[in-house]
Formats: structure tokens, sequence, C-alpha cells
């Protein structure tokens, strides 16, 4: 029973652990890359970007859909500016896309 608490407890510690790694690797590489067009607080820094944090806006679509998006990039149809491929930088990993998305859930999701 106690052996098994502390495994829960070491598990949950673990995966917080991990979120914070891939948050602060991502806050990293959003600063670097995604920064100039999307800027500090998620809301576009210029005319045609997705306010990220818009409620039922880009977030609120799927993990699979918003890593195919910043992967592959996109245009929403009537949009103005297309999102390029990961944001122009192709040395991104999909890790790297990964820990992208988890920064911008808790930095900017709702
Ligand atoms: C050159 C400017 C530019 C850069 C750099 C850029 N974006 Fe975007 N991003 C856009 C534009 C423009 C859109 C909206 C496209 C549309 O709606 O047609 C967008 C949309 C998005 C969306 C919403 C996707 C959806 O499914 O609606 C996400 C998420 C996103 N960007 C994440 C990122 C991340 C993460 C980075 C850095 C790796 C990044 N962007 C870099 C311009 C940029």
């Amino acid at each position: 029973m106690r052996f098994a608490t502390l495994l829960m407890l070491m598990v949950s510690a673990s995966w917080v652990l991990a979120d914070e790694a891939s948050i602060a690797t991502g806050k990293k590489l959003y600063g670097q890359t995604c920064i100039a067009c999307h800027g500090a607080n998620g809301r576009g820094a210029i005319p045609g970007v997705a306010d990220l944090t818009k409620r039922d806006g880009a977030l609120a679509k799927s993990d699979d859909e918003l890593m195919k998006n910043i992967t592959k990039g996109l245009q929403n149809p009537g949009s103005m500016l297309a999102m390029p491929a990961k944001g122009g930088n192709p040395t991104l990993s999909d890790a790297d896309v990964q820990a992208l998305l988890v920064y911008l859930r808790s930095e900017f999701g709702s």
C-alpha cells in the first residue's frame, strides 16, 4: 500500500518535471522562431497572424492537428498570410514542435 502510494507520487512528479522541461524548451524555441510573427503575448505581432489566446481559436484544435499544422505550415481559406512550415525553421525536430505545443497551451491556452 505505502509502496504503491510512493510509486504514484514518483510517477506524477516525473510527469510534472517532463512538462516543465517541455515548457522551458518550447519557450526558448518560441522566442527564437515564432515570436516575430506571433508576438510575446501570442496575439499576433503582424496583421493576418492567428491570435493564439482567443478562446475557440487555434488552440481549441487537437494536438494532432496542431502538430501537423505547425510542422507543415498552413493557410486557412481567406487568410492574408500563411504560416510557414515549422515557422520557417527546418531544424526543428518533432520533439521541438511537441515542446512548442506544450508551451503554447500552458502560456496562451484558456
Ligand atoms: C512568418 C510568420 C510566422 C511565423 C514565423 C510563425 N507563424 Fe504561426 N502562424 C502564422 C500565420 C500567418 C498563421 C495563420 C495562418 C492562417 O490562418 O491562414 C499562423 C498560425 C499558427 C497556428 C494556428 C494553426 C491553426 O491550426 O490554425 C499555430 C498553432 C502557430 N501558428 C504556431 C506557430 C509556432 C509554434 C511557430 C514557431 C515555430 C510559428 N507559428 C511561427 C505566421 C507565422
